[in-house]
């Protein structure tokens, strides 16, 4: 077993922490406060490749293993959990199920201008009634000669309203008493796909969160991704990926809290000594450290899993998102109560971290989820 990272994925990692501290950590705060959509930031991570970066360099990518995918949304994370959000949503659960479920025309259509980061990606699963029940959707398609026609309402849509392509699970009808669901590639443009409203939320502001209208939505049948009935295959698969990219995400906000609790440690005094002198923050500064190195290989186990195709990386996918983002939300509390009152301070950066957590064990399956998976994996085996 060899846990040393290769060269190609330590330069991947080194270049990217460098160009991530330098052009996106300088802007979090002010994006935070202002909830604006980090274009700017976006389009330097573009020019790098790095909005297709598991895809083949054939169709426009950077062609990344998924361990090197993880080391960069770590980084991306590291300084700013909201770019990262957007950079995880676009590749794992929009481009990587064209990838693996695409006809080759979808790809040249979609997925080269999604990889060469000319536009964005979105993934439209949950419905206001459907969260983590997700086979319960409502938005439904209706065959209308060479075309589908859908009406229903999308939530927690990340990427709503700037996303250039939207991934969308829809009911097609009934087979053996059950909703037959097949997705489907719908242009951002389309007549009658609308932005119905954008949530303000607590972390992670400058990603956009939009609820989607879809109402008498025109879609050609050739958009059909998967083929009819295939759509929560075609979903749950691309959450194994991309649970393997909100785990690369929470170790990213960890280790970000974690460095920022050190600095503070050595600099604040408290008794005539810096308070890292003392055993109470030493011991939480410890247990922060083992604790986000266990959630940073778990994911890059799951990463490597996935590179290797190996059957049970679902399962290792769900072990380290439940691990990595209960860890964020533990380490951000923790580093809150190193920082004292400061820590409650929009003026200290581990407020931010705190909130921007806080959503890591909700999205992309809540930690209960992530727990039904691993166990039905287990009791299955
Ligand atoms: N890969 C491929 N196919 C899979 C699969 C996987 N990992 N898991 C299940 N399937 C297939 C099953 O084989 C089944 O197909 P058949 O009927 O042909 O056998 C079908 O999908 C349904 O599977 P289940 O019967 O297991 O489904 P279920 O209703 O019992 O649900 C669940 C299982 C694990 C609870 C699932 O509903 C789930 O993961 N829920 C959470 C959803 C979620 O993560 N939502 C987040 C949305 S994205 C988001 O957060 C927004 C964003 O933009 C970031």
């Amino acid at each position: 077993m060899n846990l040393e990272l290769t060269e190609e994925q330590q330069m991947v990692r080194n270049s990217i922490r460098e160009f991530a501290q330098n052009e996106i950590a300088p802007l979090a705060r002010e994006y935070d406060e202002e909830e604006k959509f980090p274009r700017k930031q976006l389009d330097g991570l573009a020019e790098l490749g790095l909005l297709g970066m598991i895809i083949p360099e054939e169709y426009g990518g950077a062609g990344f293993d998924s361990v090197s995918y993880a080391l960069a949304l770590e980084e991306i994370a590291k300084a700013d959990a909201s770019v990262a959000v957007i950079i995880s949503v676009t590749n794992s659960v929009c481009c990587y199920p064209i990838l693996s479920w695409g006809t080759e025309e979808q790809k040249q259509k979609y997925l080269v201008p999604l990889a060469e980061g000319e536009m964005l990606g979105a993934f439209c699963l949950s419905e206001p009634q459907a969260g983590s029940d997700a086979s319960n959707i409502k938005t439904h398609a209706v065959e209308n000669g060479d075309f589908y026609i859908l009406n229903g309402t999308k939530s927690w849509v990340t990427n709503g309203g700037e996303a250039g392509v939207y991934l969308v699970m829809a009911a097609t009808g009934e087979n053996n008493g059950r909703k037959e669901i097949s997705a489907f590639l719908i242009e951002g443009e389309t007549e009658g796909l609308t932005v119905s409203s954008v949530e303000h939320k607590m972390g992670q502001r400058a990603s956009k969160t939009t609820e989607m209208s879809l109402t008498d939505v025109k879609v050609p049948k050739e958009n059909l991704l998967g083929g009819i009935g295939n759509g929560l295959k075609v979903a749950f698969s691309s959450l194994d990926n991309g649970r393997i990219g909100v785990a690369s995400l929470s170790v990213g906000i960890a280790q970000a809290a974690l460095e920022e609790s050190v600095n503070y440690a050595k600099d604040r005094n408290a008794f005539g000594h810096p308070i890292a002198e003392f055993q109470a923050i030493q011991f939480k500064l410890a247990d922060m450290t083992t604790n986000t190195e266990a959630a940073r290989l778990l994911t890059l186990r799951a990463a490597a899993m996935k590179d290797a195709n190996h059957k049970q990386t679902g399962i290792y996918a769900s072990m380290a998102k439940l691990f990595a983002s209960e860890n964020a939300n533990k380490v951000c509390a923790d580093a809150i109560q190193i920082h004292g009152g400061n820590g409650y301070s929009r003026h200290y950066n581990v407020e931010k971290f705190y909130r921007d957590a806080r959503i890591t064990t909700i999205y992309e399956g809540t930690s209960e989820i992530q727990r039904i998976v691993i166990s039905r994996g287990i009791l299955k085996a």
